[in-house]
C-alpha cells in the first residue's frame, strides 16, 4: 500500500520567525507548533508539538547569528521530524550555512559547505531548498534533490520601476559574473566586471581593472551578500573613480557584520537593496529590504505538488 503525503507542514526554527510567518500566510497554512529551547548546559532541544506523520514537512532555518546554534537547531528539527515519521522532510535554507567555505583552495582547510550538506543528509533531510548560493557547485554536494531559488524576480520587479536609462550592471568579481549577467539580461542592460581579489592571508580587497564601460553611467553593483561591506564600498569607490555618475547596489543576503550599515550610510552609495533571507532591520531609507517570502512560498507549493521549481526563474 502506498501512503499518500497529506499536507504541507511548515516548521520554523528560531532564526527567522517573521519570514516563516510571511510564508505560512502566503501558503494559507498555520506554522506547525514547535518548542525550541537551550538548557543551562548550552545544549539545544526541540519538540514538534503536533503529529506530522506522513505529512510533507518543510523546515525553515536560515543561517542567522549565532550561526552554529542555527545549524545545530536545524539538525535537531530534522532529526525530530524523522523520528516523528514525517512523510518527507525538506530543509529550507534561505541563507546557506558556511556558504563561503565551498572549496579546497588552500592546503589543510575544510570544505565546510560540503560538510553541512553531509550533516543535513545524515540528520534525515530528503530535499533542500536554498537561495542565491555563493557558488553553484554547492548544489552538487548533495546526494538528494537540491534546488537553488533566486531572488531575481523580486529584485528585477523592483529595479524595473526605476529609470534605467544609461545604466550598467556591475559584477564586483569574476565569481559573480553569471549572476550579474542574469540580471543584465532580465533588465536588458550592459554589463561591466571588476577584477576584485582578496588576499587569503588578511582578507584585504584589491580592485584591479574594470572590464566594460562605466564612465558617465549609472552603475548597479550586483553581489550575493554584504558582510563587512569591503567588497561593495571598494567597488563603488573604484566605479566613481572611473567616472560613473552614481552607484547603487543589490546585495542579496544582508549579513551586515558590525558597523557595516554605518559605513554604507556614510558612503556615496545611492541605494542598497537587500532581501530578507536573513533578519535585518535597516536604520536608513537608503537601505531597502525586499521580501523573498513569495519565492519561498511558491517553491514550497511547487515541490509539494511535484511541479517544476526552475520554471519560476525562466
Ligand atoms: C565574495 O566573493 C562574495 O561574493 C561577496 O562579495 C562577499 O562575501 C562580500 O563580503 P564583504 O561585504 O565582507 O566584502
Amino acid at each position: 500500500m502506498v501512503l499518500m503525503m497529506k499536507a504541507i507542514k511548515l516548521i520554523s526554527g528560531s532564526s527567522h520567525p517573521l519570514l516563516a510567518q510571511e510564508i505560512a500566510k502566503l501558503l494559507k497554512i498555520k506554522l506547525t507548533p514547535i518548542t525550541l529551547k537551550k538548557f543551562p548546559n548550552d545544549n539545544l532541544f526541540c519538540r514538534i508539538e503536533e503529529s506530522i506523520r506522513n505529512e510533507d514537512v518543510f523546515i525553515l532555518q536560515t543561517s542567522a547569528l549565532p550561526v552554529n546554534d542555527s545549524l545545530v537547531e536545524l539538525l535537531l528539527m530534522i532529526d525530530a521530524a524523522k523520528y516523528a515519521s514525517a512523510g518527507r522532510i525538506t530543509a529550507v535554507l534561505p541563507y546557506y550555512p558556511y556558504v563561503r567555505t565551498d572549496k579546497k583552495d588552500q592546503p589543510r582547510v575544510p570544505v565546510t559547505a560540503r560538510l553541512v550538506a553531509d550533516m543535513l543528509q545524515t540528520a534525515g533531510a530528503e530535499r533542500i531548498l536554498t537561495m542565491d548560493l555563493h557558488a553553484l557547485q554547492i548544489l552538487s554536494f548533495f546526494r538528494m534533490p537540491a534546488d537553488q531559488l533566486l531572488s531575481v524576480p523580486i529584485v528585477v520587479d523592483y529595479l524595473k520601476k526605476k529609470d534605467l536609462k544609461n545604466t550598467v550592471i556591475v559584477s564586483p568579481d569574476v565569481g559573480g559574473l553569471q549572476r550579474a549577467r542574469f540580471y543584465a539580461k532580465k533588465l536588458n542592460l550592459p554589463i561591466a566586471i571588476m577584477d576584485k581579489r582578496r588576499d587569503p592571508k588578511n582578507q584585504k580587497i584589491n580592485i584591479g581593472v574594470i572590464i566594460g564601460e562605466v564612465k558617465e553611467k549609472y552603475a548597479i553593483i550586483i553581489d550575493d551578500e554584504i558582510s563587512t561591506g569591503g567588497t561593495l564600498l571598494e567597488t563603488a569607490a573604484a566605479l566613481i573613480k572611473q567616472g560613473a555618475k552614481e552607484v547603487s547596489a543589490v546585495c542579496i543576503h544582508p549579513i551586515f557584520a558590525k558597523d557595516t550599515e554605518k559605513k554604507v550610510i556614510r558612503s556615496k552609495l545611492k541605494e542598497l537593496v537587500v532581501t530578507n533571507t536573513l533578519p535585518f532591520k535597516p536604520k536608513s531609507k537608503r537601505v531597502r529590504v525586499l521580501s523573498i517570502a513569495p519565492i519561498l512560498a511558491q517553491a514550497i507549493h511547487r515541490v509539494h505538488n511535484g511541479a517544476s521549481v526552475s520554471e519560476l526563474f525562466i
